[in-house]
């Protein structure tokens, strides 16, 4: 095990002032390690990361180097490196900072990845809403371009390396890699059926990577420091560092970059301990889509194989901290709305039951819960796992069953009481609940009344599918 706790290899440069300035950059080490991997054959700087041990941070834990060694070569068609910005994981917030603040980095290891992969051409896929962001990295790329760090002689190598920044529409579909590229063509975001995979036949057709923008920054700083630097941290399996964004009910929450293997208590303690010096209840490891864990597991060591061992999973390192003032039905609800919304539509189990989870979702939550839906929400679960064309349908329902089987009681003493037992059924009323209409969308419903309050079926909608 190497070192565990806070530290610095992404965010080394946070503190300098102006990094994002070229010059800057340069005076603190910046594109040293393009300048390594120019005297290195592109395999050479595959298997370096390979070594590393770097696991992909968009959320799969695919490493890296492996990846980028599928990339079909000799096809006689253009090769292309994809940055995924897109960013849309909810409670994940680190890329955006990361190119905001040293969006060089980036761009430095996009021509890395262009030379270890033979990538004439690199994209950027970045969320639109990401303006700052996307100034920020317009203007590094140009003075990129200006000192030869991009274009068609790099640092007169020979070798030809052009970047192009895509500002997506703000789908959180189009995170996922294949709709990123249908995206990314021009067409609607939506996933690609696999095989063929993006490596063999991704962007235009042509062999493609697509990496997380973190996956790809932590690139050039091992080839300037070597793999023994990067494996100081971590473990074994899960070597090196970790952007952490960690939200909720935390005195300090926030961006930080811990060692892999750092427990989570620990990483709280470093966020200043929860919020007012409220208990925690549960806590979601990396991102929404990640199953939730009680506050029992919090000893857990951050890394891929620990957290699976503890039944969850590392994801994007979005550590999201609930105390006991948070009811778990409402917290749940509000993700599971949120995949209703960003469903794609393509395929059935995702899009019509995660309406129908919110429909389920809704009614516990605003006290009309039926004895039946507990085992209702388990069902309609189990036929979207795994029946699903994508992992936005898997990720929808981590939050609803790891919730049941560590807060079965709450969702059962909802139901009992027929209101919010933590009190927040009351607050959803004050503010008038949102109620979705088959024909309409979304609308807004009055706030209820004592009349209404008694009458469920004013509360609750009756148009999901099979009449729930
Ligand atoms: C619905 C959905 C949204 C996703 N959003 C992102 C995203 O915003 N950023 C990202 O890097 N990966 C996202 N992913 C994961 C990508 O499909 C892909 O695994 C990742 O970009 C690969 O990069 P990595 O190997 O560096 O992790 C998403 C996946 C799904 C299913
Ligand atoms: S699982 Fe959902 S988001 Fe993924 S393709 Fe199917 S409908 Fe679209």
């Amino acid at each position: 095990m190497g070192a565990t706790g806070p530290a610095e290899a992404l965010t080394v440069r946070y503190a300098v002032e102006n990094v994002h300035d070229i010059d800057v950059y340069e005076q603190h080490g910046g594109y040293e390690g393009l300048r390594v991997a120019l005297d290195m054959a592109p395999e050479d700087i595959v298997q370096t990361v390979k070594d590393a041990g770097v696991r992909g941070r968009g959320g799969a834990g695919f490493p890296t180097g492996m990846k980028w060694s599928f990339v079909a070569q000799g096809t006689g068609k253009p090769i292309y490196i994809v940055c995924n910005a897109d960013e849309g994981e909810p409670g994940t917030f680190k890329d955006r900072e990361l190119m905001e603040r040293d969006p060089h980095q980036l761009i430095e290891g996009m021509v890395v990845g262009g030379l270890a992969i033979n990538a004439e051409q690199g994209y950027i896929y970045l969320r639109g809403e990401f303006a700052h962001a996307g100034r920020r990295l317009a203007k590094a790329m140009r003075e990129a371009y200006a000192k030869g760090y991009l274009g068609a002689d790099v640092l007169g190598s020979g070798k030809r390396f052009d970047l192009t920044i895509h500002r997506g529409a703000g789908a959180y579909i189009c995170g996922e890699e294949t709709a990123l590229l249908d995206s990314l063509e021009g067409r609607r975001g939506q996933p690609r059926l696999r095989p063929p995979f993006p490596a063999a036949h991704g962007l235009y057709g042509c062999p493609t990577t697509v990496n997380n923008v973190e996956s790809i920054t932590s690139v050039p700083f091992i080839l300037r420091h070597g793999v023994e630097w990067y494996r100081q941290w971590g473990t074994e399996k899960s070597p090196g560092t970790k952007l952490m964004c960690i939200s909720g009910e935390v005195e300090r929450p926030g961006n930080y970059e811990f060692a892999l293997g750092t427990p989570v208590s620990e990483m709280l303690e470093y966020c200043g301990g929860m919020k007012d010096g409220r208990e925690l209840k549960f806590w979601c490891p990396g991102g929404s889509s990640t199953p939730l864990l009680p506050a029992s597991k919090a000893d857990t060591p951050y890394t891929y194989e620990d957290i699976q061992e503890a039944g969850s999973l590392l994801g994007t390192g979005a550590l999201m901290i609930f105390s006991e003032q948070t009811c778990v039905v409402d917290a749940v609800w509000g993700w599971t709305r949120f995949y209703e919304h960003e469903s794609c539509g393509k395929c059935t189990p995702c899009r019509e039951g995660s309406y129908w989870l919110s429909q389920i979702y809704q009614r516990i939550e605003t006290g009309n819960g039926r004895e039946e839906d507990l085992e209702l929400l388990e069902d309609l679960c189990d036929n979207i796992f795994g029946r699903v064309f994508c992992a936005l349908g898997d990720g929808m329902t981590s939050p609803i069953t790891s919730s049941l089987k560590y807060f079965r009681d709450e969702y059962v003493e909802h139901i009992r009481q027929g209101r919010c037992p933590l009190g927040v059924t009351e607050s959803r009323r004050d503010i008038g609940v949102v109620e979705f209409t088959r024909a309409g969308g979304y609308e807004d419903v009055p706030p209820a009344t004592p009349e209404t309050l008694s009458d469920p079926a004013e509360t609750v909608g009756t148009s999901a599918p099979g009449g729930a």
